[in-house]
């Protein structure tokens, strides 16, 4: 079965072929990172206007690179949830377009599902019972998942999830946006001992990020020897090479230990889990995935192939391919509709 993926949730115009859940046929993604690079943030009116302008070149160049006419695209898969409302219009609306023209049956998946399926996607997968980690710039949730499209949240943020920690971080410190990679890049060069930052102390399986943030810009102060008044966007100037090197290398390693204590609870309340897998865009990251292998050898620990971390359609088209399996119905493509805020345990209210 050939899937047509279709992902425009935040700052990537995307579109895949992807066949029977797991082979690539084509991953097209098309970012707006030099747009929002100059901006050090996504401006979600700038974000749809960017998807309008490539989304059909995009979709033209899947099917050309899988070399995949419209007959032989067995349904079409779109993230309908959530992301930027007007990003989403822009990928949902288009894929009803296609699927009412060609005549396909129409899949609406979420976000986060799909991020967990890129783990799927060129290899047999890992096994159930899992535990998913879904550390993105929206998203912290740990999830247990029993099997198939089987998901349950038993750990997510109070306030910031981690990708954005890294991205308001890396602000502080001068860095360009995105701002995982250049904390990870600056990391490379830097004492990840050499400030000591605070872990938030919360109850269960549950995050917050917003203190270790706060911790920073407090520490990043108090080297700099300025007030708290001082403004924010001026701090880094105030910092030499090393000293953001080191910051950067003491706040990745402090993000990632939260993580991987917390996901050490949660094996612990779950003794029965296989495997663990990471998705979403900071598990790229590869302090954590050495990390991540280093803590939890006695158990399969799973990430994408880190070019599948970020947002694109391939996962959209793998996780769509399970949910067929799993008896998912296909959506009106005359009604499909976007939320921006809905919970991955939440059944899609337009099938009420
Ligand atoms: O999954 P994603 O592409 O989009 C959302 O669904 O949010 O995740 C984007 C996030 C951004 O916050 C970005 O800074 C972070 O993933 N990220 C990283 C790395 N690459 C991307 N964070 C840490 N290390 C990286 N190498
Ligand atoms: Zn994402």
């Amino acid at each position: 079965m050939k899937i047509l993926g279709i992902e425009t949730s935040c700052d990537e115009t995307a579109a895949a072929v992807v066949e029977d859940g797991v082979r690539i046929l084509s991953n097209v993604v098309v970012s707006q990172i030099d747009i929002f690079a100059e901006y050090g943030g996504v401006i979600p009116e700038v974000a749809a206007r960017s998807h309008l302008e490539v989304m059909l070149p995009v979709v033209d160049k899947a099917l050309l690179d899988a070399k995949c006419s419209w007959d032989e695209i067995d349904a079409i898969a779109v993230t309908h949830a959530p992301g930027l409302l007007g990003s989403l219009l822009i990928g949902t609306l288009t894929a009803r377009t296609l699927a009412i023209l060609h005549d396909k049956p129409l899949y609406a998946v979420h976000h986060l599902k799909s991020h967990v399926y890129a783990n799927w996607l060129d290899s047999s997968g890992p096994s159930f019972p899992l535990l998913a980690m879904v550390v993105s710039g929206g998203h912290t949730q740990i999830l247990y998942m029993s099997g198939h499209n089987q998901f349950e949240i038993i750990g997510t943020t109070h306030d910031d999830a981690v990708g954005e920690c890294f991205d308001k971080v890396a602000k502080i410190l001068g860095l360009p946006y995105p701002g995982g990679p250049s904390i990870a890049k600056a990391a490379k060069t830097g004492d990840p001992l050499k400030y000591k930052l605070p872990h938030p102390k919360v109850e269960g399986l549950d995050f917050s990020f917003s203190g270790l943030k706060t911790a920073v810009l407090r520490a990043v102060q108090k080297e700099a020897g300025v007030p708290i008044s001082y403004p924010s966007h001026q701090l880094a100037e105030l910092l030499s090479m090393q000293q953001v090197a080191d910051f950067a290398a003491s706040f990745q390693k402090t993000a990632v230990d939260i993580l991987l204590e917390k996901l050490e609870a949660a094996l612990r309340k779950y003794p029965g889990v296989k495997s663990v897998a990471f998705a979403g865009g900071v598990s790229a990251n590869e302090t954590l995935r050495e990390k991540a292998y280093e803590k939890f050898s006695g158990i399969n620990v799973w990430f994408p192939d880190s070019k599948l971390s970020g947002d694109n359609g391939a996962m959209v088209a793998a996780a769509c391919y399970y949910e067929i399996e799993s008896g998912v119905l296909p959506t009106d493509s005359y009604t499909l509709n976007i939320y921006p805020r809905i919970s991955i345990e939440s059944r899609d209210p337009s099938t009420d």
